[in-house]
């Protein structure tokens, strides 16, 4: 059985008490993880990525902005690497020297491009993709591209919430490097008043 690590039951008590589950699949945690950031929570997750993640020879930490800047962040300082963030919106300073691809976000129902320039990936590169939500998987598999377009690769990918219930963990599955979830979220019930049994999490042991 594994035994959960008490910063992560306390992820779990903060999504229960101030998560709200929306129609549709959605979670907003906008009270301590998107709008306002609790710090500790995030130092306690960058520790607990840190400690999964030590042994996989990861020469940076990457993400893609906004929100999964905060845990990537803190992981980053917790293993003493570097933090790259792609960006969504096309640099108006430089178009040179940049890699990108077309990443399609199931969730709000748009596309962007997901762009990093090529010198913060150097080739050969192990990377660690970090971010907030695992939904349909886009993000990361757009990063994966990236690291693979700057000749670098993904080496590891830790979420903070992943939702169980969409496709996300099983797409990223294949690209056979180790995935790390903080909460695994099996299902949830919108409309439920009873906190407690609005979400369930996926049990570990
Ligand atoms: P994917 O990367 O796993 O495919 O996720 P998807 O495209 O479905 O999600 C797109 C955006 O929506 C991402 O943020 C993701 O973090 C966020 N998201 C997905 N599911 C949820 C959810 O249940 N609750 C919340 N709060 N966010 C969710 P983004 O567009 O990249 O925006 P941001 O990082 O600037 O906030």
């Amino acid at each position: 059985m594994i035994v959960m690590s008490e910063q992560m039951a306390s992820l779990q008590r903060r999504i229960v008490e101030q998560g709200r589950v929306l129609p549709g699949g959605v979670l907003r945690v906008d009270a301590f993880l998107n709008q306002r950031v609790d710090m500790r929570l995030m130092r306690d997750i960058g520790e607990a990525f840190a400690r999964r993640f030590s042994g996989i020879g990861a020469g940076c930490v990457l993400t893609v902005e906004s929100s999964g800047i905060a845990p990537a962040g803190m992981a980053a300082l917790a293993m003493g690497l570097p933090l790259v963030v792609c960006k969504k919106q096309a640099s108006r300073v430089s178009r040179d020297g940049r890699l990108s691809t077309l990443v399609r976000s199931f969730t709000r129902d748009a596309e962007y491009e997901m762009s990093v320039a090529r010198e913060f990936l150097p080739d050969g590169t192990r990377a660690l993709f970090i971010d907030d939500f695992l939904a349909m998987g886009e993000a990361a598999l757009g990063a994966a591209r990236l690291a693979e377009q700057a000749g670098a690769a993904l080496a590891g990918i830790g979420i903070v919430i992943e939702k169980s219930f969409q496709p996300g963990r099983g797409r990223l599955e294949a690209l056979r490097i180790p995935i790390m979830s903080l909460a695994r979220i099996k299902e949830m019930r919108p409309g439920e008043r009873d906190a407690s049994k609005a979400i369930e999490f996926v049990s570990e042991d």
